[in-house]
């Protein structure tokens, strides 16, 4: 039986494609995209959640934007990043895919409420709806079956040396989702900067002939340029789809037992995430942390459910 699942999200050029890969792959059912402030504007992430959805043909999948603003510190984006579209590189026409009326966060409560079974959350951006929806429906906990999450870092940042994007724009919302007993698994750069877009995965795309392949690839180019450009990688990881790749099948993402604190006070450390993977510190453990991918079998999954929506759309 596919795992239900709800994609919370900051669109993004890798969160684009971890949208194809939930809403492609037969092992997930993909009952949700909402969106949130992060690598751009709420309104900017939730148009280009409804541009890759119009693109890739999801048009029975409702998308719901939430929060403008982290919980307490202003936001900020990562154009540098991914444009000032917060999707740059391909053109995309006007969207045909629409929002629903409903905020992110209630959205997300109905669901869970109202689904047979358990959900999983799959958030890819920073926590900020997530930590609301916890707070503002704290019953909403025991119908959340895992969060599996792209952030955070057993290592170093890539926004300060201590803090990975996602939790860096908002520390205490990942806080309260470390802190929410709900069971949680952290896909962070460390495991992330293993999943990377090589000229082999893009020519695999590109040979798929469909629209929705190139506009993959030109998604992935400009990510590769950028990437290459700040941090000179050779080929740019795509860290979100790494989190549904975990839902699709775990053996993809290896995972330990750790427990984890997001550090709020430090002057230089604001926003790490303090990994204890040898149970130094007498903490709980509070996660299951990503410390290795199959990257054959993970681009192995994307591409096919890439290649399964693009035939749709074809
Ligand atoms: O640090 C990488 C994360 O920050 C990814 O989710 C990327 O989309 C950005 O949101
Ligand atoms: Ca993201």
């Amino acid at each position: 039986m596919p795992v239900p699942i709800i994609i919370d999200c900051d669109p993004g050029h890798d969160d684009a494609v971890a949208i194809l890969l939930a809403a492609g792959d037969p092992a997930v059912d993909l009952l949700a995209i909402t969106t949130v402030a992060g690598n751009q504007t709420v309104e900017k992430t939730t148009l280009n959640a409804r541009r890759i959805c119009t693109v890739a043909g999801i048009a029975d999948v409702p998308i719901a934007a939430g929060c403008a603003q982290p919980l307490v510190q202003p936001l900020k984006v990562a154009d540098d990043v991914h444009g000032a579209s917060g999707m740059d590189g391909p053109r995309f026409a006007t969207p045909t895919v629409d929002v629903v009326p409903e905020h992110a966060v209630d959205l997300m409560h109905r669901i869970l409420t109202e689904h047979p079974e358990p959900v999983t959350l799959v958030p890819t951006a920073p926590l900020t709806n997530i930590a609301l929806l916890l707070t503002r429906y704290p019953e909403s906990a025991g119908r959340i079956r895992e969060i599996v999450l792209m952030g955070g870092s057993t290592e170093r940042g890539n926004r300060t040396p201590a803090a990975e994007f996602n939790v860096y724009v908002d520390p205490e919302a990942a806080d309260i989702v470390f802190r929410s007993g709900v069971p949680v698994t952290m896909c962070g750069l460390n495991v992330t900067h293993q999943a990377l877009a090589t000229p082999e995965v893009l020519a695999r795309l590109e040979a798929l002939g469909t629209e929705l392949g190139r506009t993959v690839v030109e998604l992935l180019t400009f990510f590769a340029a950028t990437y290459e450009q700040l941090w000179g990688f050779a080929s740019p990881p795509v860290h979100d789809p790494v989190a549904v790749a975990r839902v699709i099948d775990p053996a993809i993402v290896h995972c330990v037992e750790a427990s984890v604190a997001v550090e709020l006070r430090g002057q230089h450390t604001r926003g790490a995430t303090v990994v204890d993977l040898h149970r130094y510190l007498d903490r709980p453990v509070n996660a299951q942390v990503a410390l290795a991918l199959e990257p054959d079998l993970f681009w192995d999954r994307v591409i096919a459910a890439v290649e399964t929506l693009g035939k749709r759309g074809a």
